[in-house]
């Protein structure tokens, strides 16, 4: 019998197991304000620092590197801070650099907040998804990591509709921009007092060699001693094998064979575009002659939403289905998007468009957004959350969360300049290339994660296990 069935068996999980996992997935918040606040903010800033547009780019990117180098560093925390502390660390950061922000500092300071922000961003990409992955029980871990994704894309939402609001009700960018400032540090704080609430990782906990407390979180959250004993001998028995791993580990055969994984569903994940959707949409929208509020919040909206079928199917229909429904929605809609521009042309006078392309350009943008929130989104997290052995965690989401971080960059970038260069419909053929690696990548090596612990998956790791196969109760040599 494993943990899901004990945990079935004894009547379902208590409250507070729920409610950690809310308050920890908080950290996606931050995640989703940085992400989205550029898109409907870039405007003022540029016109309150006087920037042109490369300067407005340079200053939005900077996230990119403040996230590669939180994402670097926050393995250390993870390891010597534990996973609480190091979450509480990163909610400060943003907090701080957020408040920071809204007194309006020269550029340069103003860049380096940009940069915190990012690193903040950085280290909780990282911190959550281990943290829920370690403290969910099994069979509702996919759900509880599903719901940093959920907190990315309300994050994504919420900045967007507060950035148009405050843009629409204060003309003066002296006014607005430390509004939308302010209303980034309230959230912020939110998650950061949250987090004062949520118990240390049992499993970082058992690392430490402080299993008296590890139990004691163990108590809070599951229902009977038989599950309580169950868990600490599942977590004693992963910690038997090579423990402390340095850098050293990202040699061995097994760890390199999931790192690639890993890796590769974070390298899908950005270069099958979201990110162009995410910060450039109005823009994109905007060359069709679509505008207002359909082009500002139709993207934010739809990945909202589409979000919450994600929390329940990624426990029903499992990890790959969804990538597979994913990968090929996101496939046909970039065509149809590339398809649309193509028939738009050149035409320079955006009131000359017909309703044709622009009808299957918003229906093709709303479909990619279904097709990317209830798939790639949460699942790349949750699956980089769950395929590394214990011993070798940190470092795995380390490189994988910077591999997102670095890619995104890459993206964010250089889409607009890619369409420029290249005609507008060619960038979408391109991502629709990448769909189609990615739907091989994930029959050929992703592993269906749903139901199986941890532990007996980096058992079958260790046992030498095939990739494919990882996810299997009693897999096939
Ligand atoms: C991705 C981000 C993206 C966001 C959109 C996340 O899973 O990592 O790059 O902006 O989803 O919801």
């Amino acid at each position: 019998m494993d943990q899901a069935q004990v945990g079935a068996r004894s009547g379902g999980y208590k409250t507070i197991v729920y409610v950690i996992c809310s308050v920890a997935a908080l950290g996606g918040l931050l995640f989703g304000l940085d992400q989205g606040f550029i898109a409907n903010s870039l405007e003022t800033i540029q016109q309150h620092y006087h920037l042109g547009v490369h300067d407005g780019e340079r200053y939005s990117s900077i996230l990119a590197t403040g996230g590669i180098v939180g994402a670097l560093l926050s393995g250390l925390f993870a390891r010597f801070l534990g996973r609480k502390k190091s979450l509480l660390f990163a909610g400060f950061i943003f907090t701080a650099a957020s408040a920071y922000s809204a007194l309006l500092p020269p550029l340069p300071v103003l860049s380096a907040c940009r940069f915190a922000l990012g690193f903040g961003v950085g280290v909780a990409s990282f911190i959550v998804p281990l943290f829920l992955s370690e403290t969910a029980p099994a069979s509702i871990r996919g759900s509880m990591g599903t719901l940093f994704q959920l907190m990315i894309t309300i994050g994504i939402f919420l900045i967007s509709l507060t950035n148009v609001l405050i843009v629409r009700a204060f003309v003066n960018p002296a006014t607005s921009l430390p509004l939308m400032f302010l209303t980034i540090t309230l959230f912020a704080a939110l998650m950061f007092l949250g987090g004062f609430i949520l118990p240390e990782s049992p499993r970082w906990l058992m690392l430490k060699g402080r299993k008296e407390q590890a139990v004691a979180v163990l108590r809070r959250t599951l229902n009977t001693e038989e599950e309580i004993n169950f868990a600490v001998a599942e977590i004693e028995q992963a910690l038997h094998g090579p423990q402390g791993a340095g850098v050293g580990i990202v040699m061995r055969g097994y760890f390199m064979k999931v790192l690639l994984v890993g890796v590769l569903l974070q390298v899908f994940q950005q270069l099958v575009g979201i990110n162009m959707m995410i910060y450039y949409s109005p823009t994109i929208f905007g060359y069709a002659g679509i505008k207002g509020l359909l082009a500002a919040m139709t993207v934010p909206t739809v990945n909202m939403l589409f979000t919450f079928p994600a929390i329940r199917l990624v426990e029903k229909w499992g990890r790959k289905k969804l990538l597979y429904v994913g990968a090929i929605t996101m496939l046909v809609t970039m065509i149809a998007a590339g398809a649309a521009f193509q028939a738009i042309g050149s035409v320079s006078d955006s009131t000359m468009i017909g309703s044709a392309p622009k009808t299957v350009l918003l229906a093709s943008a709303i479909l990619y957004i279904f097709g990317f929130a209830v798939s790639w989104g949460p699942v790349v997290w949750l699956v980089c959350s769950e395929i590394f052995p214990l011993e070798g965690r940190e470092i795995g989401m380390t490189i994988t969360t910077m591999v997102n971080w670095t890619f995104a960059g890459l993206v964010m970038a250089n889409a607009l300049s890619f369409m420029q260069a290249h005609g507008n419909a060619s960038i979408f053929y391109v991502f629709a290339g990448f769909c189609v690696l990615a739907i091989l990548f994930v029959a050929l090596f992703v592993p269906e994660t749903k139901g199986i612990t941890l532990e007996q998956m980096e058992l079958n790791l260790k046992n030498g296990v095939r990739l494919r196969e990882l996810g299997n109760q009693a897999p096939g040599r």
